[in-house]
């Protein structure tokens, strides 16, 4: 997978302009979103992963295969984040849902190991008012012993409200998942 950084756009006058599809990225802070996107596009530092929750502040944009776009957002629900940031945040990233005609698919992440918190429920909403296609990631699977996670999954499906087959277990420090991943975003982005 050939996997380049375009831009760290502030404002819609700097989203690329070259119509390519896109897959956007969401989930809360830390849930491993930057970490997601290194995973399956098999870089280690395309995005940046960081210790401290709210390291993705602007919307970045990565050109695959120079067929469409991966674009990682900032994650929702950091309360440390000042009011003031986190409302910018929140309008700069509600223009581009709304406004955004390239959009071609959102992969939501939630934390394998929790049930989803009305932060998720709430973005899941979101998205579906907005007519998205949307598939879920359940991250850090990893740390889910292997005879509960077919029990996580299910419960994230339930809470959520979406087939138990949308979700999709990943783990990006053991790689896996991910074929699975792309092959439905693939679907998507086709046109
Ligand atoms: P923000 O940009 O701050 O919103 O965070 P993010 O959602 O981009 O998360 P990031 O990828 O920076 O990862 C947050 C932390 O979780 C880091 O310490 C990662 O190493 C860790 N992490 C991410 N994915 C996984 C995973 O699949 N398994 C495990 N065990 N840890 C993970
Ligand atoms: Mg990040």
């Amino acid at each position: 997978m050939k996997a380049e950084f375009v831009i760290s756009a502030v404002k819609p006058e700097q989203w690329p302009q070259e119509g390519l599809p896109e897959t956007v990225v969401v989930g809360r802070s830390n849930v491993g979103k930057s970490s997601f996107i290194n995973a399956l596009t098999e870089r280690k530092k395309l995005a940046y992963v960081g210790n401290t929750p709210g390291k993705t502040r602007l919307i970045n944009f990565f050109r695959i295969d120079e067929r469409w776009m991966l674009v990682d957002v900032p994650g929702y629900g950091y309360a440390k984040m000042s009011k003031k940031m986190l409302m910018e945040m929140g309008r700069m990233m509600d223009t581009y849902f709304q406004q955004r005609q390239e959009i071609a698919c959102v992969v939501q992440l939630v934390d394998a190991r929790h049930d989803p918190t009305q932060d998720d429920i709430d973005m899941m909403e979101y998205l579906q008012a907005l007519h998205l296609p949307i598939l879920v990631a359940a991250t850090k699977v990893d740390k889910v012993p292997k005879t509960k996670r077919v029990r996580a999954i299910k419960n994230i499906s339930q809470i959520l409200h979406i087939p138990v087959k949308s979700v999709y277990p990943v783990s990006s420090t053991e790689k896996t998942g991910f074929e699975e991943v792309r092959n439905r975003i693939d679907t998507f982005i086709q046109r």
